[in-house]
């Protein structure tokens, strides 16, 4: 897997990544939200740009300028960021989930801001599930050989869970992020562990969110032709 600096081995190749997290509205004024900032998808993007791809970035309320030299596709819910994932998929060599996407939504949107009443406790909000995005790209490829990879952050047996999630979404490459104070992976030092489709585990030590991005473009490079 060693690479040297700035080797363009991603030249001629399309990758999509998915990055921030998806807002959920419920009237003109309110949503369901998650707190990823983005950054994550930002430097896998900035890095895949620098090793010679052309990149598609959807990009969901994250707030950040547009990376150089990358297209940005700007996205709010769920719903849209699969239409926009999905469509830069088409025609993609790999597409990195780094997007913290909802996994419910509001069953009804209310097009006048919802007013408390007088002495009235107040509705509760029915959800209803998203598409998963994942699942679905990796379960009906747009082309063979398209390379697809998840993140998830897992607490408790990190490994197994990672592993059940890895293939509960049939993608080829997972990054799990261990959350929550215990060390299970071993090591302190290891922040992150990518798991391949293929049986494989690749520690990646604490460090700036740009050395996680090489290494998972590192592994997505080692499986396309
Ligand atoms: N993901 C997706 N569509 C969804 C939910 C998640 O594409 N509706 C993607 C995320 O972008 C991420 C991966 O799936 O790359 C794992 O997300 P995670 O929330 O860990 O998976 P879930 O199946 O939603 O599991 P959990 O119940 O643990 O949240
Ligand atoms: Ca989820």
């Amino acid at each position: 897997l060693a690479r040297g600096a700035g080797e363009p081995d991603l030249a001629g190749r399309h990758v999509v990544v998915s990055a921030g997290g998806t807002r959920e509205p419920f009237d003109p004024v309110r949503f369901l939200g998650n707190r990823s900032s983005g950054k994550q998808g930002y430097a896998l993007a900035r890095t895949a740009a620098a090793r010679g791809a052309r990149v598609t970035l959807v990009a969901a309320n994250t707030g950040m300028p547009d990376p150089a030299g990358v297209d940005v596709v700007p996205v709010g819910t769920a719903v849209q960021l699969r239409e926009a994932v999905l469509k830069a998929a088409g025609d993609a060599d790999a597409v990195v989930m780094a997007a913290a996407v909802a996994d419910f939504r509001p069953a009804a949107y209310a097009t006048g801001k919802i007013k408390k009443k007088d002495g009235q406790e107040p509705e509760p909000i029915a959800l209803v599930r998203n598409p998963d995005i994942l699942a679905e790209m990796a379960a009906d490829r747009a082309r063979p050989g398209q390379v697809i990879v998840g993140f998830a952050a897992e607490t408790d047996d990190v490994v197994a869970n990672g592993r059940a999630k890895l293939a509960r979404k049939g993608c080829d490459l997972l990054v799990v992020n261990e959350v929550g104070e215990r060390k299970t992976f071993g090591s302190e030092e290891n922040e992150a562990l990518v798991l391949g489709a293929d049986g494989s585990e690749t520690p990646v030590p604490h460090g700036p969110k740009e050395a996680l991005a090489e290494i998972v473009w590192d592994l997505v490079a080692a499986r396309l032709d």
